[in-house]
């Protein structure tokens, strides 16, 4: 069977209506980064009949002229089937339209999976990555996670810079 999800920007009620979050600190850290104005990040939800299965997030300012990709994840019941894939497309148009040229994102080394796809949509190592974050325990304790990994940049192919953008569309097979 094949349903529909469109990519297209957040609003705070996307936000709040994701309940698969791995953490409440993450949550809000969303929140926080959506309230945001659209010249400093740019947030984007996946969307299947009203349901908010996947977001990611571009900042504009963390690094100039990259646009740094991040916050991707999509709610586990729906991964596997293209949606990350499409969110980085849609983060990487969006940049192309903003006349940055490289995007970067970082990867847990505990995550090989998700360096893997990165890998196979042209991303490739430029350096590691350290990053203390809020996270919660199995017992709801909140606690700093410290987190090693590495950067992986992709260069844009600038000739995309005319591509239609939002809202994105894509079947998928469930
Ligand atoms: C990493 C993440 C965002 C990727 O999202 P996703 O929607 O699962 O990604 P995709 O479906 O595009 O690709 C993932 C897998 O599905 C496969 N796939 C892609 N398109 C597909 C399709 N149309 N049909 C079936 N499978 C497909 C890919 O080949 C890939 O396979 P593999 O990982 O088994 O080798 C998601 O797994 C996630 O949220 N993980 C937890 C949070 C996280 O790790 N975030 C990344 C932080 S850097």
């Amino acid at each position: 069977m094949s349903i529909g999800v469109s990519i297209r920007d957040a609003t705070i009620a996307d936000v709040r209506s994701i309940d698969w979050a791995s953490s409440r600190v993450q949550s809000d850290a969303w929140l926080r980064e959506c309230r945001r104005g659209q010249r400093e990040a740019s947030f984007m939800v996946a969307v299947c009949n009203g349901l908010v299965v996947g977001k990611v997030s571009v900042d504009w300012v963390r690094k100039p002229g990259v646009a740094w990709i991040w916050m991707a994840s999509v709610c586990p019941a729906w991964q596997g089937h293209g949606i990350g894939t499409a969110m980085i497309a849609a983060a990487e148009v969006r940049a192309i339209r903003n006349r940055v040229v490289f995007a970067e994102l970082a990867v847990d080394d505990d995550n090989p999976r998700a360096a893997a796809l990165y890998e196979r949509l042209g991303y490739r190592f430029v350096g590691s990555h350290f990053e203390r974050r809020p996270a919660v325990d199995d017992h709801g304790n909140e606690y700093v996670a410290e987190k090693n990994g590495r950067v992986m940049r992709k260069a844009l192919d600038t000739a995309g810079t005319d591509s239609p953008e939002f809202p994105v569309a894509l079947m998928i097979s469930i």
